[in-house]
């Protein structure tokens, strides 16, 4: 058998140490397969953000992490520092929603491209060759210029294309992509979303994208994770979850997505999302779910397998209308 890409098992991050303290995220687990692009969907705050820097060693300061957490069978959690950077510049590297917090605006783009690459032991000019190279594959005309340019020369669509090309650089076998068209316009997203679905492909990469957008997830994902105040509610393949949502959840935020055949605007879902530590015993939707019985705040719904999907709801069968 080989091993997964990435495996998260179990993984509970909590803000402070000890059992008593309520954590952030609660018994997560999801797996991505080597060359296998996996959503990542929830409201604000539901702990995408958390999940997916964990993957890179990187925790909010002082938490405490519990569970597996591994990328190529390589635990992160025991993972000496070394390692953990070698890591982050050459198997799994993320980009994230917005590329003018996470570029340095006083260095030249060539800096930011070939850092990793230097660090690495690459030459300057193997380096720049190489950062040219990868501008190109991102779409950025006249990539040897752009390498001398500043980020403020560059549009948020351009300087989200140079942040891919420098996750990019060390050749990753994992990408991780922290809402990485949120901050951008309508057409600038759909460019920057196909840029990285060619680029998954061509270079075999597993990715997790990360979006709040379950209808974007769905068309470039091969499946889909639904969280929900730190944990999962649904897991299924991306076409059963839009055709099929089996947790209340899931289909409150697809009838949130406005849909262009549609007339009608979009309902979604009532109220607004929790997180762990304000979440009521029980299930921590129940306050905003329609379908919702007394039982429900007395029982925290586990994952359970039911026609293929994973889902975490005590009426799960019940709502099931085919
Ligand atoms: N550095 C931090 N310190 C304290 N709490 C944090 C930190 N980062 C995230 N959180 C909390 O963890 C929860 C999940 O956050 P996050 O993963 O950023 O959500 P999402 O990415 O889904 O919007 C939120 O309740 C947030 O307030
Ligand atoms: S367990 Fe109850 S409250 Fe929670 S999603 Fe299912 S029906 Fe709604
Ligand atoms: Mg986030």
């Amino acid at each position: 058998m080989t091993t997964r890409l990435l495996e998260i098992e179990n993984l509970t991050v909590r803000l402070a140490a000890g059992q008593a303290a309520r954590p952030i995220i609660d018994g997560v687990s999801l797996h991505v397969e080597h060359g296998e692009a996996v959503g990542l969907v929830g409201e604000s705050g539901s702990g995408k953000s958390v999940t997916c820097r964990s993957v890179l060693g990187l925790f909010p300061e002082g938490a405490e992490a519990a569970g597996g957490l591994r990328v190529d069978g390589a635990d992160i959690l025991t993972m000496s520092p070394t390692r953990l950077r070698d890591l982050r510049r050459r198997d799994a590297s993320m980009i994230f929603q917005d590329p003018r917090a996470s570029i340095n605006p006083l260095r030249r783009i060539g800096d930011f491209v070939t850092e990793g690459l230097r660090a690495s032991g690459v030459s300057r000019k193997g380096a720049l060759d190489r950062a040219e190279e990868l501008l190109e594959s991102v779409g950025i005309r006249a990539p040897r210029a752009a390498l001398r340019r500043y980020p403020h020369e560059f549009s948020g669509g351009m300087l989200q294309r140079v942040m891919i090309a420098g996750a990019l650089a060390g050749g990753p076998r994992l990408l991780l992509a922290d809402e990485p068209t949120t901050a951008l316009d309508v057409t600038t997203q759909a460019e920057v979303v196909s840029i990285l679905t060619r680029l998954q492909a061509e270079r075999d990469m597993g990715m997790l994208f990360v979006t709040h957008d379950l209808e974007l997830a769905a068309a470039i994902c091969d499946r889909v994770y639904v969280m929900y105040a730190g944990r999962i509610v649904e897991a299924q393949s991306a076409e059963g979850l839009f055709s099929r949502p089996r947790h209340p959840y899931t289909s409150g935020l697809l009838a949130a997505t406005p849909r262009l055949e549609s007339d009608r605007p979009p309902h979604g879902v009532p109220g607004r999302p929790v997180s762990l530590s304000e979440a009521p015993s029980g299930c921590a939707f129940a306050a905003r779910c329609a379908h919702a019985r007394p039982g429900c705040t007395e029982h925290e719904p586990g994952l359970r397998e039911i026609d293929g999907a994973q889902v975490a709801c005590l009426r799960a069968e019940e709502l099931i209308h085919d």
